[in-house]
């Protein structure tokens, strides 16, 4: 069975902005999907998927990404599958921040890698300069997770952080278990206030709450909000091939790709949907 399911970001989205989001979802999911129909892993379709999203500029990841107090641009991004996660802080030598964090995975013995070292690695496997196109847009990191036709999961998040952020902060999207997560029956990812989503875990708690006490996805993903108190959002995907999502902040778009459509969803705040 191959699925996927991908977000565009929790938050407060005005309407124009929310077809635009929508309409890049669509087309990632397209690719995402793709992938995975000529043979791709779900890593690949992950990475593939979110890294159309950076490109667009439409969404606050990559080229979309929002601007920190001084005006600059920061990146994070990461990724996980079969037990081995990659991920970057602080970039801002490449707007593909996933496929950077795909590299530390694959071909370091590094987890985690940040500013100038991640940087010198992005332009030394020449991915491509990172150039803002708005730094305006108001929404939170864009994800995707994917179950491949050999039955294994991915998760893949990537974003530009917070609005008005110092300088130098980090938010959850490198940190396995709060920014992504993808255990033996579950991949999930996140988006939202990334303070607050360090400190609970939410995908991580996805796991536990699915896995280990029974929950059904949905609820283990509402549960898994509610721990965070800030705006936040989740989606999930399991081996079985049950997809949820979740929020507790306004609205998230969201798109699910299966063999016979790709349907598109605005799922809204208090929202526990079986997909
Ligand atoms: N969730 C993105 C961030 O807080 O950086």
């Amino acid at each position: 069975m191959k699925l996927m399911v991908l977000h565009g970001g929790a938050g407060r989205w005005e309407s124009k902005e929310l077809d635009k989001a929508l309409s890049v979802l669509r087309r990632a999911a397209e690719i995402g999907f793709k992938t995975l129909s000529n043979g791709g892993s779900a890593l690949d379709a992950v990475v593939e998927a979110v890294s159309f999203m950076e490109y667009s500029g439409v969404l606050n990841a990559g080229r979309g990404s929002c601007r920190d107090l001084a005006g600059g641009v920061s990146l994070d991004a990461g990724v996980m599958w079969m037990g081995r996660a990659g991920a970057v802080a602080h970039v801002k030598a490449t707007w593909n921040a996933v496929k950077l964090a795909r590299i530390v995975m694959e071909g370091t013995p590094h987890v985690l890698l940040a500013g100038d070292g991640a940087d010198e690695l992005a332009r030394k496997k020449g991915l491509p300069p990172l150039e803002v196109v708005t730094g305006e847009v108001n929404s939170d990191t864009v994800g995707a997770v994917a179950l491949d036709e050999n039955g294994r999961l991915a998760s893949a998040v990537s974003t530009g952080g917070i609005r008005g952020k110092m300088p130098g902060r980090v938010g959850d999207s490198p940190i396995p278990g709060a920014g992504f997560w993808t255990s033996r029956l579950v991949a999930s990812c996140s988006t939202g206030y990334g303070e607050a989503i360090i400190m609970a875990q939410p995908c991580r708690l996805t796991s536990i709450l699915y896995e280990e006490k029974g929950l059904p996805l949905s609820k283990a993903l509402i549960n898994a909000c509610e721990a965070v108190k800030a705006p936040c959002g989740l989606i999930a995907l399991t081996i079985n091939g049950e997809a949820a999502a979740s929020t507790i902040a306004d609205f998230m778009p969201i798109a699910i790709a299966r063999e016979r459509d790709i349907k598109m969803l605005v799922v809204k705040r208090g929202e526990a949907l079986e997909l």
